[in-house]
C-alpha cells in the first residue's frame, strides 16, 4: 500500500473528530437483515425453558415460539434456525426419527411457514438430536472406537433433509460435516424437485470448545458424555482445510457456506470471502454468547456494546450473515 501524506498534513484523528464525519467513512454496518436467530424448540404444548448456560435463551414448545417468530419477522430477521430438542425415549443408535415426517422438525416447519410465509426457515441436518450416543453420525458398531461412519451417515442425512424439504424447509443446512453429504443431499433434493431447497453449508466447522453450552440446550451433551467430534469437525489450528472445505461445498451444489464458530475464527471468514466471494455467514456460537452474557450480568463487558461490537465485526471480516442468539435483542436495538 502506498501511505500518502506525512504528519501534520495527514492526521487520522480529524476523520474521527465528530460523528457525521466517523459516519460517513463507516465501511461496514448492521441491520436486522444481517441475522439469522437460532431457536431451540421442545415437544409438547405450552412450554418454556430456560438454558441455565445461555442466560435469555430459552427452549419453547410450538405454540410459544408461534409469537416469538412473529416478533422476529415485524423486527426484520430474515430467517429462523431451528434446533429440536428431542425426548430420550425417542432417540436411538440409528436416529431413525430425523426422518419421521411427523416429527418435531416437519411439523414445526409446516406450521411456521403457515403461519408466517415470508419468514425464511432453516433447518438443521445432523444427527446428534436423535442419537442415543450424541454424534452427529452413525456409528461403526465394529469398531471399539466409535468410528463416526461416514457414507452410511449421508444416507441418513438425505432421508433426513428431503423430510424437511418436505415439510416446506426453505434452507437445510447440513452441520454434521461428513464428507459428500452436500451432493447427496442437492442431488436428492433435485431428484424430487425440490429446486428452490436452499443449502447452507457448514463447511468450516470447527472441533471447537466453544459448543458446550448447545448440548445444554439440546440435551445431546450427556449422551456424548466423553465422545469427541474431532474424527469428523475440523482442527482449531487449520486454515487451508477450511478453504478446501468450503471449494468441495461449493461444488457438490451449497448455496451458501458457514463457518462456525464466528469470533474466534474471523481469519478463516475473510479467507472465505476473499477467496469465492460467495454468500458466506459466521456462527457466532453458544460458548461466545454465553461468555459476553455472563460478562455483562457480571458488569465487566457493557453488554449492547460489546453485543453489536462482536456482530459489526463478523461483518468487517466478509460474513454477509451472522447466526446469533442476540439476533432479537440486537435487531430492537438496531430498530430503536
Ligand atoms: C451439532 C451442532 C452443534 C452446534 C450446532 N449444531 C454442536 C456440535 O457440533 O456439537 C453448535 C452451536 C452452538 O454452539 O451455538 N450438529
Amino acid at each position: 500500500m502506498i501511505v500518502k501524506g506525512e504528519f501534520p498534513a495527514t492526521r487520522m484523528r480529524r476523520m474521527r473528530r465528530d460523528d457525521f464525519s466517523r459516519r460517513l467513512m463507516r465501511e461496514s454496518v448492521l441491520t436486522p437483515a444481517d441475522f439469522i436467530w437460532p431457536v431451540f424448540v421442545l415437544e409438547g404444548k405450552n412450554r418454556v425453558e430456560q438454558v441455565a448456560s445461555m442466560p435469555g435463551v430459552e427452549r419453547m414448545s410450538l405454540d410459544r415460539l408461534l409469537p416469538v417468530a412473529e416478533k422476529a419477522l415485524k423486527l426484520g430477521i430474515p430467517a429462523l434456525a431451528l434446533f429440536p430438542v428431542i425426548g430420550k425415549e425417542k432417540k436411538s443408535p440409528g436416529a431413525e426419527e430425523a426422518w419421521n415426517p411427523k416429527g418435531l422438525v416437519p411439523t414445526v416447519v409446516a406450521k411456521l411457514k403457515r403461519e408466517f410465509p415470508e419468514l425464511g426457515i432453516i433447518t438443521d441436518v445432523a444427527l446428534d438430536p436423535y442419537t442415543s450416543h450424541g454424534q452427529d453420525g452413525l456409528i461403526d458398531p465394529k469398531d471399539p472406537g466409535g468410528y463416526v461412519m461416514n457414507d452410511e451417515t449421508i444416507e441418513a442425512l438425505v432421508k433426513q433433509a428431503l423430510t424437511h424439504a418436505r415439510a416446506g424447509a426453505d434452507v437445510v443446512a447440513p452441520s454434521d460435516m461428513m464428507d459428500g453429504r452436500i451432493g447427496a443431499i442437492r442431488q436428492a433434493l433435485d431428484a424430487k424437485k425440490f429446486i428452490h431447497t436452499r443449502i447452507l453449508a457448514y463447511s468450516a466447522k470447527y472441533a471447537s470448545s466453544f459448543y458446550g453450552p448447545f448440548r445444554d440446550a439440546v440435551g445431546s451433551a450427556g449422551n456424548l458424555g466423553k465422545g469427541d467430534k474431532f474424527t469428523y469437525q475440523m482442527d482449531p489450528a487449520n486454515s487451508d482445510e477450511a478453504v478446501r472445505e468450503v471449494a468441495l461445498d461449493l461444488q457438490e451444489g451449497a448455496d451458501m457456506v458457514m463457518v462456525k464458530p464466528g469470533m474466534p475464527y474471523l481469519d478463516i471468514v475473510r479467507r472465505v470471502k476473499d477467496a469465492f466471494g460467495v454468500p458466506t455467514f459466521a456462527y457466532q456460537v453458544s460458548g461466545e454468547y454465553a461468555m459476553l452474557k455472563v460478562a455483562a450480568a457480571n458488569g465487566w463487558l457493557v453488554h449492547d456494546a460489546v453485543m453489536m461490537e462482536s456482530l459489526l465485526c463478523c461483518k468487517r471480516a466478509g460474513a454477509d450473515g451472522i447466526l446469533t442468539y442476540f439476533a432479537l435483542e440486537a435487531a430492537e436495538l438496531l430498530r430503536k
